[in-house]
């Protein structure tokens, strides 16, 4: 009586709340006529809500696994479930749409038009869902909100921006689709300690306010610590996964910064 029901369960182990399932997740690049592992064996959960660092030197893998992560690569093994689906197994255009629809990107390099104003990078990815311009503004002034990037700058072009928010503005345009899931890549390397927080500042909000599920990756173990959980990455493999009970309060102190 107790298992009548168990042949309905999905494969996949139920959780209420899990955003991100890795499984024995593998990438190899052919090189000549050996190959590279550049992920081995990489299994995590992470629930939604979470704020999570993955921390590792350069070279460590990295990248390739926010690619994973972020359905711009697939792994050559193992299994990754999204929000309960399996999505290594889907064709490359209901990839796209997950991606679009589910998921914000913020890179170290910002990657903004650079001519174009503030309000059309974040724009951008409504114009590409194919949201009408008159229901765009709504869901761009919040973003930019979100992001805490003053409304006068908001006619600015993005080239016209200082660092801080320039990646403001970066971060407006991962939010303004309302992903389930932000993934970070080094997103303070190209700036300084003090706008490095403004950035990291953001995040912590995003998360505490907005519940947002974060993915934070860095080589630094100063920007892992304001994060509640840091999987440590080398080599390829995930090496430590370690709750952060005290993660660090990010401050904005310089007035540099201009947040
Ligand atoms: N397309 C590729 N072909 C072969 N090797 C690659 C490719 N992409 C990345 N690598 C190798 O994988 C390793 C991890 O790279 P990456 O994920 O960028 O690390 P990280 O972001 O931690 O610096 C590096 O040794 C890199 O040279
Ligand atoms: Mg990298």
């Amino acid at each position: 009586m107790a298992f009548a029901s168990s042949a309905l369960l999905p494969v996949a182990p139920v959780s209420d709340n899990c955003m991100i399932e890795l499984r024995e997740i593998e990438k190899r690049y052919p090189t000549g006529d050996t190959e590279t592992v550049v992920l081995r064996d990489v299994s995590f959960r992470i629930d939604a809500g979470e704020f999570v660092a993955i921390m590792g030197p350069s070279g460590s893998g990295k990248s390739t696994l926010m690619h994973i992560l972020g359905l711009l690569d697939a792994p050559s093994h193992g299994t990754y479930l999204l929000e309960g689906t399996d999505v290594a197994a889907l064709p490359e255009d209901e990839r796209a749409a997950i991606r679009s629809r589910r998921i914000g990107f913020v890179f170290q390099a910002f990657n903004l038009l650079p001519r174009a104003t503030v309000f059309r990078n974040v724009a951008l990815p409504l114009v590409y869902a194919g949201m009408a311009r008159r229901v765009r503004r709504a869901h761009i002034e919040r973003a930019l909100t979100a992001a805490g990037l003053p409304a006068d700058r908001w006619q600015h072009r993005s080239n016209q921006l200082s660092g801080g928010q320039m990646q403001r503005v970066a971060i407006a345009r991962a939010l303004v689709n309302d992903p389930a899931l932000l993934l970070a890549d080094e997103p303070t390397g190209n700036l300084d300690t003090a706008t490095g927080e403004v950035v990291l500042e953001t995040f912590q909000r995003l998360h505490q306010e907005a519940h947002r599920t974060i993915v934070l990756i860095t080589h630094e173990q100063y920007v892992a610590e304001h994060a509640q959980r840091i999987l440590h990455i080398r080599d390829g493999a995930i090496r430590e996964d370690i709750r952060n009970h005290a993660p660090r309060i990010a401050r904005i102190t310089s007035p540099h910064a201009h947040p």
